[in-house]
């Protein structure tokens, strides 16, 4: 239990208020503070706020525990309420979860109980102020030049790269796993250093265009040069003139062109096929890489020599998983671009959610946290995003809950039936992505990642295609 928490208990009979008020001091080595109806409870919750967690009766005199809830909650975001009620009612226990309590207990309840619930509710309590802090500190961040990252490891980059803009010479590799941001680090570079931002920013993917067209992508051609050639054209190094050519994915890059490259960085000439003219050139290259190209070098794949031209400025990458304090910037960014015009935006993500994403290895790294966003935006309901509206990997990866919330598998609420909820909820979701995507079932699917098939017989099963 975290060290010396405070806690606040609402109950109007006298008896049952000092035996628990004593349980608890002796228990929890709590702070515990006593109100006999909700006026004193706001009182105190107004005065003190270091109050962590409330526990309080439904059924008060004058207002409900409700209230307490509402305006304890709106006072302090970081109050964790427990409410005692009567079972088997549960428009109440609904309203009172809606309000902001974390946890209800069914009356009569035994002492331990409460205990372990408010172990529970206090780790909670930690996960939360954590998540408010976070928050608070996203406020401050906007990143550099797009690029998010509060961590160490992105802070040293922030620095590297300012060296480099400062310098409009040196050739840049930049390494890292898919996703990690490379391109964008690639976009920042050449947008911040001065003079060279005035021109191109050419970006050449050398394992996307085929090995006999890459060489005339990049060099041009004169008339005549080949058949087909009807009029010269001019190359994407031309292109770059005074700019910034970034050469993607190079590893991929054969060695007979690999070594034209080196002719370019080492006497800045080159000539386009079919001419024998040389054409003198002033560019930056940046290259980036998704395998490690020393070991290409080793393996004789990739020239040593074009190797070092490149890599004057190395800079590598770091994965999702080695910076995942990083997350919740990152959210917030995504947030911010997908939820644009959209009049039910969602806020954030509760602690459970963003836990769940910390445990995660993110193999799709910041592009796959950033798929993730687009998705909830498209297709989830609602101002908050809970770890029950993440996709099943989140889950599997993680295991169960730590901390587990209202609707706690250790404690099934009888009164909900989680199945038909569960269901329920597939459906709207099911329904939300086939209306995105105007009925397109295999867009559907993709946005819902899940199987085509598995969509279509869920679909069939439960008749949503007349819904
Ligand atoms: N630090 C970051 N802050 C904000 N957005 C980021 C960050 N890193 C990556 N992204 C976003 O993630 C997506 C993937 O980034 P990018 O295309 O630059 O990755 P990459 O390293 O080039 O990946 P690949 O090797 O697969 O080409 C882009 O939409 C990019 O805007
Ligand atoms: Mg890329």
């Amino acid at each position: 239990m975290p060290n010396n928490p405070t806690i606040l208990v609402v109950e109007p009979g006298r008896n049952p208020r000092n035996s628990l008020v004593a349980f608890l001091e002796k228990q929890t080595k709590a702070r515990i503070h006593y109100a006999k109806d909700p006026t004193e409870a706001l009182d105190l919750i107004y005065k003190d706020p270091k109050i962590e967690l409330l526990l309080t009766d439904l059924y008060l005199p004058d207002k409900s525990g409700l209230e307490i809830i509402r305006k304890g909650v709106g006072k302090n975001p970081a109050l964790v309420p427990i409410v005692i009620m009567p079972p088997g009612n549960r428009k109440y226990i609904v309203e009172s979860l809606q309000a902001g309590a974390y946890f209800y207990i069914g009356t009569p309840y035994d002492y331990q109980e409460i205990l372990e619930v408010i172990k529970n509710g206090l780790e909670y309590q930690k996960l939360l102020t954590e998540t408010l802090n976070w928050n608070t500190s996203l406020r401050k961040s906007d990143g550099f030049a797009g690029i998010i990252g509060e961590s160490k490891v992105m802070k040293s980059m922030f620095k590297t790269i300012e060296m480099v803009t400062a310098y409009g010479y040196g050739n840049v590799l930049l390494a890292g796993e898919s996703g990690t941001g490379k391109e964008l680090v690639a976009q920042a570079i050449h947008d911040m250093t001065p003079g060279r931002n005035r021109h191109n920013f050419v970006p050449v993917n050398c394992a996307a265009i085929p090995d006999d067209l890459l060489e005339s992508e990049l060099f041009g051609y004169e008339r005549g040069a080949f058949t087909g050639a009807n009029r010269s054209k001019k190359g994407r190094l031309q292109h770059a003139e005074k700019g910034t050519l970034f050469l993607d994915e190079i590893g991929d890059m054969k060695p007979g062109l690999q070594a034209k490259m080196l002719r370019v960085l080492q006497e800045h000439v080159f000539e386009p096929i079919g001419s024998v003219k040389s054409i003198k050139i002033d560019i930056r290259v940046i290259a980036a890489t998704n395998y490690d190209l020393d070991k290409a070098v080793k393996n004789g794949t990739f020239r040593e020599d074009l190797y070092y031209r490149l890599s004057v400025i190395p800079i590598t990458l770091p994965p999702l998983r080695e910076r995942l304090d990083d997350i919740p910037h990152l959210i917030k960014n995504f947030l911010h671009i997908y939820n644009r015009g959209r009049q039910d935006a969602i806020q954030d993500f509760t602690p459970q959610a963003l836990q769940r994403l910390k445990q995660y290895d993110w193999p799709g790294n910041v592009r796959e946290l950033k798929n993730l966003v687009q998705r909830l935006c498209i297709l989830h309901n609602g101002k908050r995003v809970d770890s029950r509206d993440l996709p099943e990997k989140f889950k599997e990866k993680a295991g169960p809950e730590k901390n587990p919330g209202a609707e706690s598998e250790n404690k099934p609420l009888e009164t909900l039936d989680f199945h038909s909820m569960t269901i329920d909820y597939e459906n709207r979701l099911i329904l939300q992505a086939l209306h995105s995507t105007n009925w397109n079932k295999k867009e559907a699917a993709r946005l819902l990642n899940m199987k085509r098939t598995t969509l279509l017989e869920k679909i069939k099963k439960r008749n949503l295609d007349q819904a």
